[in-house]
């Protein structure tokens, strides 16, 4: 037998490109290989990339670059570009960068062990279409030992058009998989001792297949053996929908952490962003989410600087944040994307948006550590994920996803335990089990 050969990927953005990474590694698995860690004495090199914001592409062009000396010291060396700047970019990076040798997008990932098999021949491989067959029926079982916490992708694509994003352009139209399809997917990885599921997708809670909607996908779903934890994300406020709502009370094995992200909290932005509601739209649908589930997490995602926005649109913001009170949130200042709306409109100066960055993150940051100091002293579950870099101590997730160091000497990778939490650190909690 020959030896396997090492896929390195490195992946950037959204989780749906965390899983998809994995489907990609599994299926090269069935062309020979094995996937490390390491990128010296790599076979292949995979970058997964995302094309949200500017800098995302950029990033791609340098890693190319930083990687032309490892090529010409092994020609051997197979270089491969996935992901959203793949599908938009993808006639242009292999223009641009002779050294790559396989492009392909989001839609086109089962067809990884033909193109690389051509690749092997010495020519090039591009798949960018949005191919009629859906690349889950294509793609081998998942077979693979797993941790007990996993991503699971069960609807793609976005219908939102919201004015700055790239996504209905890159990912499609929305496209929700058959339940009885992620029924099946859930249960094989419940059987490799997956514990907690994240169902995802660009605009999940648009779900929409086989008399299914989120709310009946998740609540079966909390019905199988071994899935005793349930998430889901990105949501949009405006499919927030009644069952969900009451899912979140009534279904205890959805956890109590909900990421909506509302980009602004001024109406005049919100509208120009064609997001299709007003600030207090979305916060009514917050209240009634809390008052489903009052312990509920909230996190979100802010653009500050979208083209035409004054410092009482920004003041706005600060104000729905602050009335919120976030767990967690992502600001970013806003990056024109070609081909978008909004590209066309007139950037807000960039010193004017660095500062605004600044000052909301700096409010964000102040609610994240708020809410992390809260739990000090709460009794929480902790599903164990790995072992600690101490001895004797395990690391994993409590409901509100946030991470926790427990000291364990007797713990094992899959348990959930009840812990309760002694100090709460820069970026995660420690505690102890309970007796
Ligand atoms: N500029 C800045 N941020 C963006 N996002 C999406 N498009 C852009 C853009 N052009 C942010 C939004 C979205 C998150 C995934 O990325 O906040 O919710
Ligand atoms: Fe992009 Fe808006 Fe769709 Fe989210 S809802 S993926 S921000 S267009």
């Amino acid at each position: 037998m020959t030896d396997p050969k090492k896929l390195f990927i490195k992946t950037y953005g959204c989780q749906m490109n965390v899983y998809d990474s994995e489907r990609m590694a599994e299926s090269l698995g069935a062309s020979g290989y094995v996937q490390t860690d390491q990128i010296d004495g790599a076979d292949m090199v995979m970058i997964n990339t995302c094309h949200i914001r500017e800098k995302a592409s950029e990033k791609l062009f340098s890693d190319l670059g930083r990687l032309r000396p490892a090529k010409e010291a092994n020609p051997n060396l197979k270089i491969a570009v996935a992901g959203c700047v793949a599908q938009a970019e993808g006639a242009e990076i292999m223009r641009r960068m002779p050294l790559v040798d396989l492009v392909v997008g989001p839609q086109s990932y089962h067809r990884l062990p033909e193109m690389e098999a051509k690749i092997q021949k010495g020519e090039r491989a591009i798949e960018t279409e949005f191919p009629v067959e859906d690349k889950f029926d294509h793609l081998p079982e998942r077979k693979a030992m797993r941790g007990p916490a996993a991503f699971l992708t069960v609807q793609e694509g976005c219908d939102k058009f919201c004015a700055f994003c790239v996504v209905p352009y890159t990912r499609g139209s929305e496209v929700s998989r058959p339940p009885e399809r992620l029924l099946a997917e859930a249960r094989n990885l419940a059987s490799r001792g997956v514990r907690e599921l994240t169902l995802l997708g660009q605009n999940v809670n648009a779900y929409s297949a086989g008399g299914y909607g989120l709310a009946r996908l998740i609540r079966e779903m909390a019905q199988l053996d071994g899935i005793q934890r349930l998430r889901y994300m990105t949501s949009h406020p405006n499919d927030m929908e009644d069952d969900l709502i009451a899912a979140h009370g009534d279904c205890p094995a959805l956890m109590p952490y909900l990421h909506l992200p509302v980009q602004s909290g001024s109406d005049r932005i919100l509208k120009a962003m064609n997001r299709k509601h007003t600030a207090d739209d979305y916060l009514r649908v917050l209240d009634r989410v809390r008052n489903a589930r009052p312990d509920i997490l909230l996190t979100s995602d802010f653009i500050v600087g979208f083209p035409g926005e004054t410092d009482a649109d920004f003041q706005d913001t600060l104000n729905l944040v602050r009335k919120v009170g976030y767990g967690m949130a992502y600001s970013f200042k806003y990056s024109a994307r070609p081909g978008t709306p909004a590209a066309e409109k007139l950037d807000v100066d960039t010193a004017v948006a660095d500062a605004r960055l600044q000052e909301l993150q700096a409010l964000l940051t102040s609610q994240q550590r708020a809410a992390q100091d809260a739990m000090v002293g709460q009794v929480v579950d902790v599903l164990y994920e790995k072992a600690g870099r101490l001895d004797g101590q395990m690391v994993g997730k409590s409901q509100h996803l946030h991470a926790v160091h427990v000291t364990d000497a007797a713990g094992q990778v899959g348990q959930l335990v009840r812990v309760r939490i002694t100090e709460s650190k820069s970026n995660s909690l420690a505690g102890v089990p309970l007796g």
